[in-house]
């Protein structure tokens, strides 16, 4: 049997078609997906919780419930911070799946209200 070329075309399309989507997943996972109990974990086994606080709300770093960094951006300040205060962290001691947990764990966090959003605060403050 031949095939014409339009069945040729035809069965290109369709394959590329069903091809298309697996391809544009398969991209768009790139970063790993964090898992917020390994992250908790890493959190307290590599001591973040000694300069940011168990909640990521205190301590002497920066409080990291608040930070504007991206997993990305995390990804790479954890890996070269450029600071005194914060140890480094290479790919080899957090490699970028371990990265990606910790982020989902720092983000279980709620940012704290402002001290002007505080009940009892301002009742105090208010006091004469
Ligand atoms: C010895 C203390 C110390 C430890 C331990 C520590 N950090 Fe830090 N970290 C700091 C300090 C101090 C800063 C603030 C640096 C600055 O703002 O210049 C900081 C900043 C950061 C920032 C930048 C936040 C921002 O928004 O700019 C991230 C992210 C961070 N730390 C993550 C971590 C993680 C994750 C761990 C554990 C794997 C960790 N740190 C352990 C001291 C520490």
């Amino acid at each position: 049997m031949k095939l014409s070329k339009w069945t040729l075309l035809l069965v290109t399309v369709m394959v590329t078609a069903a091809l298309l989507p697996v391809a544009a997943k398969s991209q768009g996972n790139a970063a790993p997906a964090g898992n917020v109990n390994n992250g908790k974990e890493l959190y307290l086994k590599y001591g973040c919780y000694a300069c940011h606080g168990y909640t990521a709300q205190t301590g002497n770093g920066a409080h990291l419930v608040s930070t504007k960094l991206n997993l990305q951006g995390f990804t790479n300040y954890i890996r070269n911070p450029r600071t005194n205060g914060m140890p480094t962290y290479t790919s080899k001691v957090v490699p970028d799946q371990q990265a990606a947990d910790l982020f989902a764990y720092i983000k279980t966090f709620k940012e704290p209200p402002a001290a002007k959003d505080i009940p009892l605060l301002n009742q105090i403050l208010n006091e004469k």
